[in-house]
């Protein structure tokens, strides 16, 4: 059996020595945080900042802090053995496999938690969701140090939370934002469309499908934002969707609501938001969308 060539490391002691080693000869450190049960998504994101670094380490750790307590994280796909060979294959060189007490010791009080984008959106039917990822990315970026962390464009609110956090924590990590990946039928790509049935899946990619139209209908003034996105919402229920959690335009920076003053001018660059249950699975996905005034 041919040898691997990531590193595998299950300890922050370990992880730490390596990475100031690393860090010791110059070598720029990237991370990849992942829950695992790795996808084309997240291997783009590995070929992504391998061209921004020398080193990549990508963390698999299913975060039980981030799941509500109805929600999947015992049923969460976990599949170690394949994913270390995906990292493998892709180059990547260090993968950190934390146990839960390695990062939630006994006696752990801290909680990390950013306000204002955390609300809404899928915060609003995830009660304490953020908290669970701004606490968990913390302490991964602590334990690596990395100079630069990717996040997808897939979760985009998470993306847009994390890289405040680490603005206003004065985190020595820049965080980017890597492009969101789909599947060859359109279907936003996800270790959670596992749970989809053949047939729920069809129901599924109604939704990047009504993304779209939606965006054209507003893009070429055919319809109003408010008209366009009720259509949207009653053909996505129409066609099988069991909830439609949210369906939302906000501002692409800071997720703010749009308003009228802002890209009077020129248009406004705009992220169009959707949260929907698709059988027993929630499903997310977001598209840019151009909005004229
Ligand atoms: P997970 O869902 O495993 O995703 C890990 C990273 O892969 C996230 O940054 C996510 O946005 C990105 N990703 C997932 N699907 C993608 C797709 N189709 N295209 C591009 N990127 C995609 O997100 C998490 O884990 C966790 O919340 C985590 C940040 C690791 C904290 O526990």
């Amino acid at each position: 059996m041919k040898r691997l060539s990531v590193q595998i490391i299950r300890t922050k002691k370990e992880l730490r020595t390596q990475i100031t080693e690393w860090h010791m000869k110059g070598l720029k450190v990237g991370m990849v945080p992942t829950m695992g049960a790795l996808h084309h998504g997240h291997l783009s994101l590995i070929r992504e900042i391998q061209k921004h670094v020398d080193k990549v380490v990508v963390s698999i750790f299913v975060n039980p802090m981030q799941f509500g307590p109805h929600e999947d994280f015992d049923k969460y796909p976990r599949s170690e053995t394949a994913d270390i060979k995906k990292l493998d294959q892709v180059g990547t060189d260090l993968l950190y496999a934390p146990e839960v007490g390695e990062i939630y010791p006994d006696g752990f009080l801290t909680t990390v938690s950013v306000t204002k984008i955390t609300e809404g959106l899928c915060a609003a039917k995830r009660p304490g969701h953020f908290d669970g990822v701004t606490t968990v990315v913390t302490k991964l970026l602590l334990q690596c140090l990395p100079d630069v962390a990717l996040f997808g464009e897939k979760d985009f609110q998470q993306y847009t939370v994390l890289k405040q956090m680490a603005k206003d924590l004065d985190m020595p990590t820049e965080v980017m934002c890597g492009r969101l990946i789909r599947d060859d039928d359109g279907l936003a790509t996800s270790s959670r469309n596992v749970y989809l049935t053949p047939e729920e899946r069809q129901i599924a990619l109604e939704i990047p499908k009504t993304l779209k139209q939606i965006i054209s209908e507003i893009e070429d003034g055919t319809q109003t934002i408010e008209e366009s996105l009720e259509k949207g919402t009653q053909h996505l229920l129409d066609s099988g969707v069991k909830e439609v959690q949210y369906l939302e335009i906000r501002q692409s920076d800071n997720l703010e609501p749009l308003t009228r003053t802002f890209g009077e001018t020129s248009p406004l660059l705009a992220r169009i938001l959707v949260a929907a249950v698709v059988g027993k699975t929630r499903l997310i996905d977001n598209m840019p969308i151009k909005i004229f005034f």
